[in-house]
């Protein structure tokens, strides 16, 4: 006797054949379209950009249970697993107005272009062993992101003890980088004569404001704008039209309070905008006091307004004045009243792959929505100094290296941070940190949301417990390891500072320790770390995780603390010498309209 037919067939037993399943109302089982097999039945996948099930079963009972259900979620390659970052690579979904939709990123301890990815050990962004996409580190055990090799025996300007091949080492070498076996200096200031920009005017710090090859200690026109320095009311800022509003003797574009007669200039508290115009009220914490901040109420540290009519984006509801809300505005930042868009996929042509306009696509871009922002670059930076009278210790000596993305602090120094124009809201912020010499055990570490030298996040690493030498005005002790720090002083530089910076702790209206590292764990001399910081102002969250190859050392996790709502990034030193921070890296980050459907999202892979 036969029994029933098996399911996803009909008949009487003796004889059956395929149901066909797609009788059943389709459209009440597949978004799509059945389509039916011998036997059984399937729907075809969800509709490009769409993500869901895909259901499949026997038999018109099973079909009637049956829902396939397709939700608008962006295509997103780096949540499917769909991607070809490679293996030890993070995959960073950049969105569907993106033609690329993401990127991959060798994941610290390697570099590469992140399909191939190779290992880093001095954390520079440049592999051991050669890449077809990318040459060998030519010092693999020291970082030098920018890769100078002068003599190009293939031996790295940073770990080649004669760069220039003239016989005299380095160290020695009055011009390391030109050739000069005679090591002429004529005017004595230890640069010789062959690469002195003033051979007959000591300036040993080189200084040349106008970059033509000539220092400014020996130029009659510093600037490079046609107007001799005795002559120009800006002597250090190129401007032609010399306009000087206030007639304080100082131009207006360098002048700090370009309205108030202020020929003295003072701003004792390095925020750019001088005594006689800074009264620091500043309703939403973002650096920019009201009178000066296109958004008042709204905090927005990096101040972007696109379209220049001096309300910022932040509060602008037609960024780009195009007359199409923002809301509805398929480039927001790029005026496009015809709101073409060819490819239909909600994004503009006009801001195609470059959503801010500025030339550098979204996928290179470090700031998509921030055409002030279109790389890493410290290439110009403002010297603070956070001990500035005392004769405790010098002043920190920094060295720009490979296009504004590698310092060098050379000096055994007092508190000071060389500091970065760029001004940011949420960031990213990496930095390989290597100290090249086994010389002291003190600090070094990333400045965050500086708003002025008495407000500012420090991020702090200290080698070695110790209490701080100097005793007045109190004693400081500093405990090895990580610290993130509030600077919220009511003094500003000065030994109060000087001595709450060193300990760790709090100091009544000067800083406050957020966070520092339980396991106490020091820097190792000739070491390369990667310190990765995340800010977020809007909420307030803070985490600094420090890597050493590729394993996690020190992670502060989740800190929050709300009274910086965002500012400048810097580097920070503190009585330690010869200290690298190479590979430098910053990121704007955020939940702001980019990309247009749906929000950046960074999946970790997992790694063996
Ligand atoms: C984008 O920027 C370029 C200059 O880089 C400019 O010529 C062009 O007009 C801008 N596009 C729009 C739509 O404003
Ligand atoms: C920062 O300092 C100011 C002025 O001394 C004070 O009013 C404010 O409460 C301080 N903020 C924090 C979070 O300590």
């Amino acid at each position: 006797e036969c029994g029933h037919c098996p399911l996803g067939l009909q008949g009487n037993g003796t004889h059956c054949e395929d149901e066909d399943e797609t009788m059943y109302p389709c459209k009440d089982v597949c978004v799509t379209q059945c389509v039916n097999t011998d036997p059984g039945f399937y729907c075809l996948p969800c509709p490009p950009r769409y993500k869901g099930s895909q259901p499949y079963g026997l038999g018109l009972q099973e079909a009637q249970k049956i829902k396939q259900v397709c939700v608008c979620e962006p295509y997103n390659p780096c949540k499917d697993n769909t991607h070809t970052c490679h293996r030890f690579a993070d995959c960073l979904y950049l969105g569907l107005a993106s033609e690329v939709l993401y990127k991959c990123v060798c994941a610290v301890g390697f570099a590469g272009d992140g399909f191939l990815c190779g290992e880093d050990s001095d954390l520079d962004g440049w592999p051991n062993k050669r890449l077809t996409c990318k040459q060998n580190d030519n010092c693999p055990m020291l970082p030098n992101s920018g890769q100078e090799d002068l003599d190009q025996d293939g031996q790295g300007d940073a770990c080649d003890p004669d760069d220039d091949n003239d016989d005299i080492t380095d160290e020695r070498d009055n011009c390391p980088l030109v050739y000069n076996p005679r090591q002429f200096d004529s005017d004595r200031d230890g640069v010789g004569d062959r690469c002195d920009n003033c051979p007959f005017e000591s300036n040993p710090l080189q200084t040349d404001t106008d970059g033509n090859g000539e220092g400014d200690a020996c130029s009659i026109d510093i600037d490079g704008d046609d107007v001799l320095n005795d002559r120009d009311n800006c002597p250090l800022v190129y401007n032609t039209d010399q306009r000087d509003t206030d007639l304080d003797g100082v131009g207006d574009q360098c002048d700090n309070c370009p309205l108030l007669h202020n020929p003295l200039q003072r701003d004792s508290d390095s925020d750019l905008v001088g005594d006689m115009c800074d009264n620091n009220e500043d309703i939403d914490e973002d650096g920019l006091q009201n009178s000066l901040d296109n958004c008042p109420y709204i905090a927005n540290s990096n101040q972007a307004d696109h379209d220049n009519d001096g309300k910022g984006d932040a509060c602008d509801h037609d960024d780009d004045n195009d007359g199409i809300p923002d809301d509805r505005d398929n480039c927001r930042l790029v005026p496009n009243k015809d709101q073409l868009d060819s490819d239909g996929d909600g994004s503009g042509d006009a801001c195609f792959d470059d959503f801010d306009n500025d030339s550098i696509p979204d996928a290179l871009d470090p700031c998509p929505l921030n055409q002030d922002i279109g790389s890493t670059d410290f290439r110009k930076y403002q010297v603070v100094l956070l001990d500035p009278k005392g004769t405790t210790q010098s002043d920190p000596l920094w060295v720009i290296r490979s296009q504004g993305t590698e310092l060098l602090q050379t000096a055994n120094s007092d508190p000071g941070i060389a500091l970065g124009y760029d001004k940011f809201s949420s960031v990213d912020f990496s930095v390989t940190f290597y100290v090249n010499t086994n010389r002291d055990d003190d600090y070094a570490g990333i400045v965050f949301a500086y708003q002025s030298s008495r407000r500012f996040y420090v991020v702090m690493w200290k080698q070695v417990s110790q209490a701080y030498w100097e005793k007045k005005p109190f004693k400081a002790f500093g405990t090895a390891g990580v610290s993130i720090k509030l600077v919220n002083s009511t003094t500003g530089p000065g030994e109060y500072l000087r001595n709450s910076l060193w300990h760790t702790g709090n100091t009544r209206h000067q800083v406050r320790t957020l966070w520092h590292d339980p396991n106490k764990i020091g820097w190792k001399d000739y070491t390369a770390y990667r310190m990765h910081l995340i800010h977020r102002p809007k909420t307030g969250f803070i985490r600094v995780v420090v890597y050493e190859g590729r394993n996690i050392l020190s992670d502060s996790g989740a800190v929050y603390d709300h009274t910086l709502a965002g500012g400048r990034l810097g580097l920070f030193v503190f009585s330690q010498e010869h200290v690298l921070f190479s590979d430098l890296r910053y990121e704007c980050r955020g939940k702001t309209t980019f990309p247009p459907v749906g929000v950046v999202i960074r999946v970790e892979q997992i790694r063996l």
